[in-house]
Order: C-alpha cells, then sequence, then structure tokens
C-alpha cells in the first residue's frame, strides 16, 4: 500500500494489467448503439413459435445470468484489496475488476433492451408462452441465490482472517469466473452462435453478441489467472474448492441445463456440440491453474 510512492507499479504490470489495457481499448462499445430493426422484423417473419419460444428461453437465462453477475461483482475487488501480499499486485487486479462491473453492466442493459424492443416484454417467465419447466431448479439456485450467497460471504470474508479470505474468494471465483462464465455462458453463447449461423437472422443480437463474448473472453481469463494466483497462496483451495465445484457441474448442473435449453430443440442446437464445449472450457481452465494441481478429471463425471 503506497504512502508517498505511486500505489500503481507501472514498470512491473501483471496479465490483469492488459486485460484491463484491452478492456479500455475494446469494451468501449454501447448497447443502445445497435439497430434492432432488422431484428424485429425478423423476429416476425423468421421464427415459428416453437423457435420463438426456444429462443426466449436462452435469452431469459442470458438476461438473469448477467443481471445476477452486474449485482454480486462488487465484494470481488474489496477482496483483492484486502489480500496481504498475495504475490500480485492487487491494485492492478482492482483495476481490471472494475471495467468488468461495467461491462457486466452493459450486458444486462443489452438483453433488457432485448427483451423490450424485440420481444415487446420484460417477462423472463415470457407470458405468452407456456412456462412449464421454463427454469431448470438447479441451474437458477447456481446461476442467482448461490452466486448471491458466495457474493455476500466474501462481503465479511473482507474483514476476516487472510486464509478464512483467500478461501472464501477462491470459492467465489471459481463460481462467478470459473463455472458461470468459463462453462455456463460459453455453452450457452455457442448455441446462439450455432442457430443463428445455420439461421441468418437476427443482425443486431448477432453484432451485440459479438462484443459480449469479447468482453467474456477477457472476464474468463482474468478468472482464471486469478485461480491460479489463489492456489499458489493456498495450495489446498484446488482440492477443498475448485474440484468439487468443478464436480457439481459436470455432475449436476451440466445435463440438465444442456436439456433445458433443448426442449423440442426446434432450433436444432447441437447437444454433443455443447458437452464438448464445456469438457474444453474445463480443460483450458484446468491447464491454466496447472493440471498438475489437479488429483481427477472431474469432466469425466458428466458423461
Ligand atoms: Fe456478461
Ligand atoms: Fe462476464
Amino acid at each position: 500500500m503506497g504512502r508517498g510512492t505511486v500505489a500503481l507499479d507501472y514498470t512491473d504490470r501483471d496479465a490483469s494489467f492488459e486485460w484491463y489495457r484491452k478492456a479500455k481499448q475494446r469494451g468501449v462499445w454501447d448497447p443502445e448503439s445497435f439497430d434492432l430493426e432488422q431484428d424485429k422484423a425478423d423476429w416476425e417473419t423468421e421464427f415459428t413459435d416453437d423457435e420463438r419460444y426456444q429462443f426466449v428461453k436462452l435469452c431469459s437465462l442470458f438476461y438473469e445470468g448477467e443481471e445476477s453477475v452486474t449485482r454480486t461483482l462488487a465484494p470481488y475487488p474489496l477482496a483483492v484489496g484486502a489480500l496481504e501480499a498475495p504475490g500480485f499486485d492487487t491494485l492492478q487486479e482492482e483495476m481490471f475488476l472494475t471495467t468488468q462491473l461495467w461491462e457486466e453492466s452493459k450486458h444486462t442493459e443489452f438483453f433488457s433492451r432485448y427483451f423490450e424492443e424485440v420481444f415487446g416484454t420484460q417477462d423472463t417467465d415470457y407470458g405468452g408462452f407456456e412456462a412449464e419447466n421454463f427454469w431448470n431448479p438447479e441451474l437458477q439456485s447456481f446461476l442467482i441465490d448461490d452466486l448471491e450467497a458466495v457474493s455476500d460471504e466474501l462481503r465479511r470474508a473482507v474483514d476476516a482472517d487472510q486464509a478464512t479470505l483467500v478461501h472464501t474468494l477462491a470459492e467465489a471465483v471459481a463460481h462467478y469466473m470459473g463455472i458461470v462464465e468459463a462453462e455456463l455462458a460459453r455453452v450457452g453463447y455457442k448455441s446462439l452462435a450455432q442457430m443463428l449461423d445455420a439461421k441468418g437472422a437476427l443482425p443486431g443480437f448477432q453484432a451485440a453478441i459479438e462484443k459480449i463474448e469479447e468482453d467474456e473472453g477477457r472476464h474468463i481469463a482474468n478468472g482464471r489467472w486469478l485461480m491460479a494466483q489463489l492456489a499458489e497462496i493456498d495450495p489446498t483451495v484446488v482440492e477443498e474448492v475448485y474440484e468439487p465445484m468443478f464436480e457439481r457441474f459436470f455432475d449436476d448442473l451440466l445435463g440438465p441445463t444442456v436439456m433445458n435449453i433443448m426442449g423440442d430443440n426446434p432450433l436444432g442446437i447441437d447437444a454433443d456440440l455443447l458437452f464438448r464445449t464445456a469438457q474444453g472450457n474445463y480443460q483450458s481452465t484446468v491447464d491454466s491453474i496447472g493440471a498438475e494441481r489437479f488429483e481427477a478429471d472431474v469432466s469425466a463425471a458428466g458423461d
């Protein structure tokens, strides 16, 4: 902590500073700037009722997920700032996380705008359709209630001892960046991209998703880096936090989530591609943290 000296060491920049720099250059885009006129026309003419149902279901998950991550991120930079001598510059990481909070807000805004202007509703239960099985309860808990709980816990851990703080932060980062962003969001965006490619519709949506995905790439890369830093401070977090978290994802969350997205699958989403994407993302996370730190390949459990 600097007193009489510059707290940010500009000559010794971490990976987080590079993501912060990219955010300044690439993260500056406006959700209000996308023209949605063609999207409105496509929505009326290019989709059957069944397709609309599946698409809105996916977008509901995205809207709720983006709102959830926007609401729960604030304690993360506080917790990072409370780490004592963690082996990396906490200020650079805090600076990056401020860009992430702003970006999540914009993602929430874009989906909110899309619901209003294209779907003609703000109802994420989409009252126009039979709402049975619209949400998968385990996914809803993980994405909303549990993420809120771990964020609350992190807020309290800012004043706790360092061991508790590191452990709680590891749990929060694995939940938020490791699963919600690197797995759930990535799998969801993959299904959207595949479907929109095949359909060739909704150009405003496609353009915005490209920007959102780019933002998410930085959030995920930084999250993996932070998970590795925390494993460096306390190697027990891998076995006690990361592995059980991924086990829960592959055992209880991935299958039901994909099934929920699919339904009767009028849009022709490729479920195998989604499972492969999830496993590939898991492997990238493990490799970033250090494969030698992991005991078992928990991704096999979901097969
Ligand atoms: Fe986001
Ligand atoms: Fe994100």
